[in-house]
């Protein structure tokens, strides 16, 4: 069977580690991979990756010393013009052309959303995997990237509490998350932020600035506000100006965190993920498997519907909220 693999939408740390795992477990069962280039813009265009030597299979050696990684060797891209009919036909008539039976999509809400339009266009098996720093999609405890970009704004805000400290300041630290609080959530509690502003909970100005007049009160000279930049509200420049209207007992300064999240090395939790979720697409699609993506649950391995995993927003843990505001008092 011929395997064709894509990263699509914003990259995340871990990607290459699952290209590799596509790759290794195809290969070694007696399978083809090619991989697209810029993700569905590749499939359009009919544009593969190519080997150092200019071959259009994937080997073993293609993907050898890139589990630790950043970004992917397949380059992604977010392609409006494969979502039209026009687009998805064409893309199918490439697969067709180019005798792939079944395709590895891996990357976030719209890459998936975009392997269910083009399953109406192509009659190949697709599995695709979770690849999102956001950890929104539902059908899997972790995507592919989230740990790391955790990581980072981790070590961020780490930084960034040391300049509060000296200068007795507030910093609004806005974090990735289009529509997701996860990544905020686990930024605050890691660092111990004194609140986190998310999509998913009511982010009430007068309320923070009440909570900050008690904290300086007991005599706390620094303060981390980490704001989702799907925060319902606003992003941390909306939210600094509703606490400038409010009253805020802080000097304040914003940081924008940014694409630094999706980049860097992945954490050993990355690539394992990846590791796991690549030959798991690939078990399934030798399986049988299509129209499903792969992911982990309670440690288990799980195929979910693709039209599920976007269906709504993987809801960030009401425990861990909770544990943030009673540890932030
Ligand atoms: O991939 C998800 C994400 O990182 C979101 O958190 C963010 O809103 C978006 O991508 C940014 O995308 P772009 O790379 O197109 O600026």
């Amino acid at each position: 069977m011929r395997i064709g693999v894509l990263c699509s939408g914003g990259d995340s740390p871990g990607m290459n580690a699952c290209v590799r795992a596509v790759v290794r477990s195809a290969v070694l069962a007696g399978h083809e991979v090619v991989g697209f280039r810029r993700g569905y813009a590749g499939v359009l265009d009919g544009e593969l990756y190519l080997s150092v030597a200019g071959e259009q299979q994937m080997t073993l050696s293609t993907v050898a010393d890139i589990v630790d990684h950043g970004g992917t060797i397949l380059h992604s891209s977010r392609c409006e013009e494969f979502r039209s009919a026009e687009g998805l036909k064409r893309a199918a008539a490439h697969l067709r052309e180019l005798d792939v039976e079944a395709l590895v999509p891996i990357g976030g809400d719209g890459t998936l959303r975009g392997a269910v339009e083009l399953a109406d266009h192509w009659d190949g098996r697709i599995v695709g995997c979770p690849g999102t720093i956001d950890n929104d999609l539902l059908g899997t405890d972790y995507t592919i990237g989230f740990h790391t970009a955790v990581d980072t704004a981790v070590d961020a805000v780490d930084k960034l509490r040391d300049t509060a400290e000296s200068h007795e300041r507030l910093f609004l630290v806005e974090v990735m998350g289009r529509h997701s609080g996860f990544i905020a959530l686990y930024t605050a509690l890691a660092t111990g932020a004194e609140v986190a502003c998310l999509p998913e909970t009511s982010t009430d100005p007068a309320a923070i600035a009440g909570r900050l007049q008690r904290v300086q009160q007991r005599g706390r000279k620094s303060v981390i506000v980490v704001v989702a930049e799907g925060d319902e509200l606003g992003n941390a420049d909306v939210l600094i100006e509703k606490l400038n209207e409010v009253g805020c007992p802080f000097e304040k300064r914003t940081v924008r965190l940014g694409h630094i999240q999706r980049g860097g090395s992945p954490v050993p939790a990355d690539r394992i993920l990846g590791s796991r979720l690549g030959e798991l697409a690939v078990r399934s699609i030798l399986g049988g498997a299509t129209g499903v993506m792969a992911g982990v649950v309670n440690h288990g391995d799980v195929l979910t519907p693709l039209v599920e995993t976007f269906a709504g927003h993987h809801p960030v843990p009401q425990d861990l909220i909770d544990l943030l505001e009673r540890l932030a008092g």
